[in-house]
């Protein structure tokens, strides 16, 4: 039997978050998958303190909290639904936190090959979302799960969501897509990028890409309107790939700790009268 697992990023009680994933939840045990669903916020998330021991010494990480019990649920299940509502353009914080421990899996994404992921971004209004999809998106790219679906949804009353026939129908699809597995169709919100589905691009001196997933893209006047034209090689090869986040800790991350090491005396060096000036404030 196929397991799905809800990760409701808002601490509020009977929030939109909630509920969408419950619908969804709902859709995929009418499917005849096991559900079960944990909400982020009750949980001891601490954050990242770079240490790098993780990568580095491969030693998983040393703080203490309940992220290797998270993990172990997300390994166990077989799809997952990760919600959140907008806070100040942006998903909750508790993504954040969440998303920048998957470091310490980094050696171990292999275990979630083959595992589906969809997104519920939920905000107050329209146009006040611009990073809720990307930041969703890219915590379930990170983790190594292939996007099935991704809803946006507005509403600002906790509930009120369930005035919005059309939004709740998207949660059920949702909740199926991820019961059917790897083989689903993608569901909801398209955004521009057919990899992540953000609706954002990021113009560089290199030319235009996808911020999230890295694809290359031009933009194009068409019939008057503008459209952005993914480059299909880097749209499947983006950088949250198996393969491609390989490369990126072999060719970049591990290299780091050896160039720190190679220069540590200078940096040492320069660094000390920094070491030395101390004006932090008291503690309260
Ligand atoms: C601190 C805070 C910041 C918010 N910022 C935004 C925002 O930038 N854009 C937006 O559309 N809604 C914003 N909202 C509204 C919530 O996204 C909205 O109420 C949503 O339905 C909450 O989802 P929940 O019921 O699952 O907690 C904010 C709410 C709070 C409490």
């Amino acid at each position: 039997m196929r397991k799905l697992l809800g990760l409701v990023g808002s601490a509020r009680k009977n929030g939109n978050t909630e509920v969408l994933i419950k619908e969804a939840l709902m859709a995929g045990e009418a499917d005849g998958a096991e559900v079960g669903m944990i909400r982020l916020t009750d949980l001891d998330i601490k954050p990242c303190t770079g240490c790098m021991a993780c990568v580095f010494k491969d030693s998983g990480c040393w703080i203490e909290d309940d992220m290797e019990w998270i993990f172990e649920r997300m390994v166990e299940a077989d799809g997952i639904v990760l919600g959140a509502p907008t806070y100040v353009l942006s998903p909750a914080g508790v993504i954040k936190m969440f998303t920048d421990r998957f470091l310490q899996f980094s050696t171990r994404l292999d275990k979630m090959r083959g595992k589906v992921g969809a997104s519920i971004a939920v905000a107050g209004l329209p146009e006040w979302e611009a990073f809720a999809v990307p930041i969703l998106n890219t915590c379930l790219l990170s983790y190594n799960l292939k996007l099935v679906g991704t809803l946006v949804a507005h509403a600002p009353g906790p509930g009120q969501i369930l005035l919005d026939e059309k939004t709740v129908e998207q949660a059920k699809e949702i909740g199926k897509a991820l019961a059917a597995g790897s083989k689903s169709a993608y569901h909801g919100f398209e955004g521009l990028c057919p990899a992540c589905h953000t609706d954002l691009v990021r113009i560089t001196e290199k030319g235009v890409v996808c911020p999230v997933c890295d694809a290359k893209a031009e933009i194009i006047i068409e019939n008057g309107s503008v459209k952005v034209k993914y480059d299909e090689d880097t749209v499947v090869n983006h950088r949250w790939t198996e393969e491609k986040f390989e490369a990126h800790m072999e060719n970049w991350i591990r290299r780091t700790e050896g160039m720190f090491k190679e220069k540590f005396a200078e940096i040492k060096a320069l660094s000390q009268k920094y070491r030395e000036y101390d004006r932090w404030i008291e503690l309260p």
